[in-house]
């Protein structure tokens, strides 16, 4: 196929959002979200013209790390309701032109799994291959910190977990248990969802234990534990599941910053597309940058990237990109509905919801059970700045619930919520933002109505893609459809439009952060 040649896919249609469970809506008010409380805000969603969601996982857990520590990959979690209460949020989407995509955790399970209970019992378990078990460890690390194995008493062998300890990693090596992963896709695929959001999936354990990883100025390099040869291998046995079934998508969580290691596993037999953190999750703002991965991206993933600016995994975009300026936190969501690739909005961006700070001590426990503020104590801070650090690498802090109106607990839930809600959302709220016609939520429905309504803007290639004096700028063209969008973070600027051109949305005059989109 001709580099330009265009596929047709729906998901190259669509601006994708993506719920965190427990923080959306709570109907049953148990302060936590529910199916029954997202099915309530479809007509919200369809309002504002999203076509997909992705869900975090909303199957069994215990929560060490909510809900990505998969018990029972059958069942829906209490917490969010039943199968009929997913069936019926389903159905409700499709029914309104919205496909749901599910997150998938494949790395690992709970330790609560059925799968590890039996494992862990003895040696000659018919499970007990499902996990990687040793007589001894290697100097692997857990991303969560610490080493990444566990000792077993009833065994006396090292189970491993690449992140916590209630979390251990599955044997891709072993094709019963790799048969057992597919009837779980066959499974949620037959149920009706559109696809899947696929869980760090190039750390899969495929070739097992190998060597030592290499230390690097003191820390790990990941180079034996992820990315591993049979990761591919893997990699096209979930595609050729999933393609079973008609016009499924796949987007793969690609931990890694080296945009070659990206793109060998977005191809029509690997992913549909992938997470680039580089572009997404840079920690400060800087145009160049942004640019910069744009360009990379088109360079070396031309068929298909991925845009967003938030998820669950980092502070908010509002804090961390605009600095609490909605107009940048608007130009950026301009160019991410704009550019070329898929864009995935994270609840509450649309109305610039920003991070919670806590002020409780014990308010953000983490992952493994012990709250920021007590990890930096233990490395001998003072409290104030063990606050500080506390609230620096808590990723809670973007996972507050969403903030409906000026009513008690924000309109989320009745009661109060597992997590801290943002003084904030008095001001900040969705029916605040839909009343005023300059709102952030405003400006998000008209960009994606734009991204909805022009072919050009879903499939067209760039004509040009140029940075100059902090301003972005960049030409989808397809066929004879051309739109220019202009994005300028620098300096007042006059836009000089081509004769002939039509405004789409902004003003020739450009001040800082300002943007206009034309067709020419
Ligand atoms: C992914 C998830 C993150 C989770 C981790 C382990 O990075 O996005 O939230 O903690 O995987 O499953």
């Amino acid at each position: 196929m001709k580099k330009d040649e265009i596929s047709k896919k729906w998901w190259k249609e669509t601006v994708f959002y993506q719920i965190y469970m427990p923080s959306y809506a709570d109907s049953n008010g148990d302060g936590y979200g529910d199916f029954k409380g997202m099915t309530s805000k479809l007509d919200y969603l369809q309002q504002i013209g999203v076509k997909g969601i992705w869900l975090t996982p909303f199957l069994t857990s215990p929560k060490v790390d909510n809900g990505y520590d998969i018990s029972n990959y059958y069942e829906i979690d209490p917490t969010y309701g039943n199968k009929d209460d997913f069936d019926l949020f389903l159905k409700e989407a499709h029914q309104k032109g919205i496909k749901v995509i599910m997150d998938m955790v494949l790395n690992h399970t709970s330790t609560d799994c059925k799968w590890f209970q039996e494992s862990r019992k003895s040696k000659d378990n018919p499970y007990r291959d499902y996990y990687i078990w040793k007589d001894k460890s290697n100097n692997w690390e857990s991303f969560f910190g610490g080493g990444a194995w566990q000792k077993d008493t009833v065994t006396n062998q090292y189970y491993y977990h690449k992140f916590d300890v209630r979390m251990a990693d599955l044997n891709w090596s072993n094709p019963k248990m790799v048969s057992e992963v597919q009837n779980i896709l066959r499974y949620w695929l037959k149920s009706g969802v559109d696809g899947f959001r696929l869980d760090v999936i190039n750390f899969l354990t495929t070739d097992g234990i190998t060597a030592d990883n290499p230390i690097k100025n003191g820390a790990q390099e990941h180079l034996n534990d992820i990315n591993q040869a049979g990761v591919k291998e893997a990699m096209k046995i979930i595609k050729t599941t999933v393609s079973e079934f008609d016009n499924r998508f796949i987007v793969g969580e690609i931990g890694s910053d080296k945009i070659e290691v990206l793109k060998q596993y977005q191809s029509p037999e690997l992913l549909d597309v992938v997470f680039n953190f580089n572009f997404g999750s840079i920690k400060n703002f800087s145009a160049k940058r942004i640019f910069d991965e744009l360009q990379s991206m088109e360079k070396n993933m031309s068929n298909y990237p991925t845009l967003f600016f938030g998820s669950h995994d980092m502070p908010r975009m509002m804090n961390r990109l605009a600095d609490g300026n909605p107009d940048r936190a608007l130009a950026l969501a301009a160019l991410m509905l704009t550019a070329k690739g898929v864009p995935f909005i994270y609840y509450g961006e649309e109305i610039g919801m920003q991070n919670i700070v806590s002020d409780s001590f014990d308010e953000m426990v983490d992952i493994q059970g012990k709250t920021h503020y007590q990890l930096a104590i233990a490395k001998g801070k003072n409290p104030t700045e063990a606050l500080l650090e506390g609230n620096e690498n808590n990723r809670d802090k973007s996972r507050s619930p969403m903030q409906w109106n000026s009513n008690a607990f924000a309109g989320f839930s009745s009661a109060k919520s597992w997590i801290k809600i943002n003084p904030n959302y008095n001001g900040i709220n969705v029916e605040n933002e839909l009343k005023d016609e300059k709102s952030i939520l405003n400006s998000y429905k008209k960009l994606i109505a734009l991204r909805n309504n022009e072919k050009a803007l879903q499939y067209g290639s760039y004509e040009k893609l140029e940075f100059q004096d902090d301003q972005i700028s960049f030409t989808r063209i397809l066929g004879k459809d051309k739109i220019t969008v202009v994005i300028n973070f620098g300096s007042d600027k006059k836009i000089a439009l081509p004769s002939g051109a039509k405004i789409l949305l902004g003003k020739t005059s450009l001040k800082p952060n300002n943007f206009i989109l034309y067709k020419n």
